[in-house]
């Protein structure tokens, strides 16, 4: 069924065209690659996969409580709104908060392909070009994973933020090279791989809980090569260079902690614009949600060198300077090890489950 059946209101015109900018660069070097990225693009080689094969799609998700989070999570919730609601109106409700949810990671997954294709034409060295082109690879997957579970588990598709879309657009309409990495590495997928994360923790749907286990195994490496790339380089540029880096940074974490929030949501209600203003400021858990998106970014953002007084008094501002001190390479191997398990985990209750119809089939015929 067509996506613009399901869209929650127009999603525009066929296509978004962005512009094409920047330089499309060939490199003469073929045997100079720096050791950590060749290990990186090993790794995106070694583990790719297919998400028709690995995830159980057969697992039935309930279209109203796809997700299965707690009611608190919407920032309706607790309101006089969410009083006069019925049963029916609550279950709409969470259906749309898991669609809208959702359909950011579907139009975001697309942004990282097709950032991925154009850091691979871009970047002047040819070990980031190796390592841009599988994690091209990763992204058409994920676009793939979440389409077709709002497609068939959901049913309902919301339009990309337009807040999302400047950052995109603007990380897309750059030549600088590094532009894409700032904006999709480090900004735009930090701040998923953080949503990914506090979603696959407190899910209680298995299906839902496969798909982000195994898409932030991916994406950890997708933060690593941003930061890989970037510290390097921004070691080398002047002051001048770096602040306007800097000034990016700084606008687009602003841009994402106040206008991605799910507000269209709430208007789909019958709820003014200042009421759901009022709500999203209100709701705990959308603030509390809103600072740990910043957990991968933060420290992301120190550790490739952009860590002046100005954005350290950003992040202060933002409440969120502590997440400096996070642990990436930590939480990357967090990452890995959560998808390992469940691999585990279920090859073992597949087992087991084959073995109880051997054993069944053994019984069957003895008794016969
Ligand atoms: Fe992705
Ligand atoms: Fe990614």
């Amino acid at each position: 069924m067509s996506t613009h059946r399901l869209y929650t209101a127009p999603a525009g015109d066929a296509t978004w065209d962005v512009p094409m900018v920047g330089d499309a660069r060939f490199t003469w070097e073929y045997d100079d690659g720096r050791d950590k990225l060749l290990a990186l693009y090993q790794k995106g080689k070694d583990k790719q996969w297919d998400s028709v094969k690995r995830i159980d799609w057969d697992l039935e998700v309930d279209p109203y409580d796809a997700l299965g989070v707690p009611d608190q999570s919407m920032a309706v919730y607790g309101t006089k709104y969410w009083d006069k609601m019925g049963e029916r109106e609550r279950r709409e409700a969470r259906r749309h908060a898991a669609s809208w949810q959702l359909s950011q990671f579907v139009h975001g997954e697309q942004g990282a392909m097709i950032t991925g294709a154009k850091i691979v034409e871009i970047v002047p060295d040819l070990d980031a070009k190796l390592y841009s082109a599988t994690q091209t690879m990763d992204e058409a997957r994920h676009v793939e994973i979440f389409s077709r579970f709002l497609h068939e588990k959901i049913g309902m598709v919301y339009p990309i933020n337009p807040k999302l879309q400047d950052l995109l657009g603007e990380t897309l309409g750059d030549p600088r090279w590094d532009m894409p990495y700032l904006g999709m590495q480090v900004l735009i997928e930090g701040l998923a791989l953080a949503a990914f994360g506090v979603i696959r923790d407190i899910t209680t749907r298995p299906l839902p809980k496969q798909i982000l286990t195994y898409v932030m195994q991916d994406e950890a490496r997708h933060v690593a090569f941003g930061r890989l790339t970037l510290r390097d380089y921004y070691a080398q540029l002047s002051d001048a260079e770096r602040r306007e880096r800097e000034d990016f940074v700084i606008e687009g974490c602003y841009l994402m902690r106040d206008r991605l929030r799910g507000g269209e949501i709430w208007e789909n209600f019958g709820i003014p614009r200042p009421e759901v203003e009022e709500m999203l400021a209100g709701s705990p858990f959308v603030r509390t949600f809103q600072s740990l998106l910043f957990s991968r970014i933060v420290p992301c953002v120190k550790d490739i060198g952009l860590w002046s007084d100005r954005i350290r008094q950003a992040y202060d501002d933002m409440g969120v300077l502590e997440m400096s001190k996070g642990d990436l390479e930590a939480l990357m191997r967090q990452d890995e090890e959560l998808a390992d398990r469940l691999d585990v985990e279920r090859f073992a209750a597949e087992e087991t489950r084959r073995r109880a119809e051997v054993d069944q089939v053994i019984a069957d015929a003895a008794s016969s």
